[in-house]
């Protein structure tokens, strides 16, 4: 699933996620988010975040990030994410992943 911020009718961002089981079981991966290069530090991107948190039904959202992703990082603390686990030299070598989650009671 997908949501996209335009501008003058191009895309300037978006953030995409996935159920992973029943929906019952309200398990939600963020999967990707990107603001367009030239649109970037403008609020576009906590904007199409809190638009996903304000759409989608959870009762768990979980994303994964570079751990020197630190703009990234910034935005997902911003929405109030807790760094849930260190996954070291999970791509790469040397290269750590870290988990981030959000619980809601829905
Ligand atoms: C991560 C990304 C989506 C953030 O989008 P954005 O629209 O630039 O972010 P926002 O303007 O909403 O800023 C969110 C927070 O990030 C931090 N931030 C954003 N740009 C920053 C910069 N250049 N320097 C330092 N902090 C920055 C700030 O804490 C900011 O909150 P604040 O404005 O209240 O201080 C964007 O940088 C991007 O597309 N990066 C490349 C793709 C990527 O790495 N995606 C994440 C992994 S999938």
């Amino acid at each position: 699933m997908k949501l996209i911020h335009k501008i003058n009718n191009q895309v300037a961002g978006f953030i995409t996620w996935q159920r992973i089981g029943k929906p019952k079981h309200g398990l939600i991966e963020m999967t990707r988010v990107e603001v367009m290069r030239n649109w970037r530090n403008k609020d576009i991107g906590t904007e199409l975040f809190q638009r996903m948190l304000k759409k989608i039904k959870f009762r768990k959202l979980f994303l994964t990030t570079h751990e020197d992703n630190f703009i990234a990082r910034e935005l997902y603390e911003k929405m109030n994410m807790k760094l849930e686990a260190v996954l070291p030299n999970h791509y790469y070598e040397g290269k750590n992943e870290l988990v981030y989650s959000i619980y809601r009671n829905t």
